[in-house]
């Protein structure tokens, strides 16, 4: 196992490794001492459930399991209200904690469904996702959607600790996998020429606890400088402006990760032609999506996709941050007004 502090106002621990389901219940124990409410989705508790459950029995920290219908179309209020109801009937207070078992989905619901029940309670996230673990499980983002866009109603709130066995990866269909390649690839795209190298000449599947490792190393890292999205962290939004934007317009159908890919191609393209992007980035970014089987072409039109933009919660008053690449690497933010959005958005197609 390894450990990777994140230094949040509090700091805490994600174990990596194999295995470590099996261990959850003494390593949550080092971060929790009262009843815990476990929160999944229905295909990972059925999965994995009675496996957390047991370990969690056996250190006598009681757990009591909620799932949910898997899939981002039920990351809603309703659901996260069905959440809710749930700690309240089973009398969880304040001294217990809710562990998020699954993928970014679970992670985001029940990390705000932790942050809002009783004015916030303690958490523990079990990323079963190459994304979540990569990338969702970290760094204290929690939300839901609103029918007006992703993300909508949230909270930002730190987990405890991350408990991430990538032993759990085995199971999940190769397109999940490939979501969390997207976030891996733009982690390298935005922060570290090294890694993204390193990812176009190895094959990730082989050498996934370094690279989950590496991934929550470059996350941590912006996370300790900007806990709250008002400066650097934002660089970890490449890709997410018009990424977003497909997912919405596909009626949550297109997953995050490869919506992500889609965005990261258009969002190079467009600051190329624009003169924010360095030359060649382009070209690294299609090479990689195609070297992971990533999508690279978008299906909506210009105008489609700046409808659905706009609703963005980056936009703040009349602005949009995006983020453009110098270099692989390097990653700076532009701030464009509505027409400069149009214009990028055109400009990415
Ligand atoms: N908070 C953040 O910082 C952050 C960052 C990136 C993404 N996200 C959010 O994460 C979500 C995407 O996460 P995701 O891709 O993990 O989606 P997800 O949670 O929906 O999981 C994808 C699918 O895989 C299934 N699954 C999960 N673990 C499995 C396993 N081990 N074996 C087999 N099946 C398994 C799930 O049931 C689900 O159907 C999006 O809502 C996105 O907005 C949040
Ligand atoms: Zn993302």
């Amino acid at each position: 196992m390894e450990t990777v502090m994140v230094h949040a106002a509090e700091a805490y621990p994600v174990y990596i490794g194999g295995g470590l389901l099996d261990r959850c219940g003494e390593l949550a124990a080092r971060h929790s001492n009262g009843r815990c409410a476990v929160i999944c989705d229905d295909t990972v508790c059925g999965l994995y459930g009675p496996r957390v459950c047991r370990s969690l029995e056996a250190v006598g920290l009681s757990p009591v399991l909620y799932a949910f219908p898997a899939g981002e179309q039920h990351k809603t209020l309703s659901t996260y209200g069905a959440i809710l109801g749930f700690l309240a009937e089973n009398h969880i207070t304040r001294s217990d904690c809710v562990i998020a078992l699954g993928g970014g989905v679970t992670g985001d619901m029940a990390g705000f469904a932790a942050a809002t029940y009783q004015r916030g309670i303690d958490f523990i996230q079990l990323p079963t996702t190459f994304l979540a673990a990569s990338d969702a499980s970290v760094g204290g983002k929690t939300a839901v959607d609103l029918p007006a866009g992703k993300n909508l109603a949230g909270a930002f709130w730190q987990p405890r600790a991350v408990i991430c066995d990538t032993d759990t990866f085995a199971t999940l269909p190769e397109s999940a996998f490939q979501d969390g390649a997207a976030e891996t690839l733009k982690h390298g795209l935005i922060a570290d020429g090294e890694l993204f190298r390193f990812l176009m000449n190895e094959d990730m599947h082989r050498h996934i606890d370094a690279v989950v490792r590496r991934n929550v190393e470059i996350k941590a890292a912006v996370v300790a400088e900007d806990e709250r999205e008002q400066g650097r962290r934002k660089l970890l939004n490449f890709g997410h402006t018009l990424g977003h934007a497909i997912e919405k317009c596909s009626g949550y159908r297109v997953s995050h990760g490869h919506a992500v890919a889609t965005g990261m191609v258009l969002a190079a393209r467009a600051a190329e032609a624009l003169g924010y992007g360095g030359q060649g980035t382009l070209k690294a970014v299609l090479a990689a999506c195609e070297r992971y089987d990533l999508p690279t072409a978008c299906p909506y039109s210009a105008g489609e996709l700046y409808a659905a933009a706009i609703g963005d919660k980056k936009r703040s008053g009349g602005y949009i941050d995006v983020v453009v690449l110098r270099e692989v690497g390097r990653a700076e933010t532009v701030r464009l007004d509505l027409e400069g959005l149009r214009e990028f958005t055109e400009a990415a197609l």
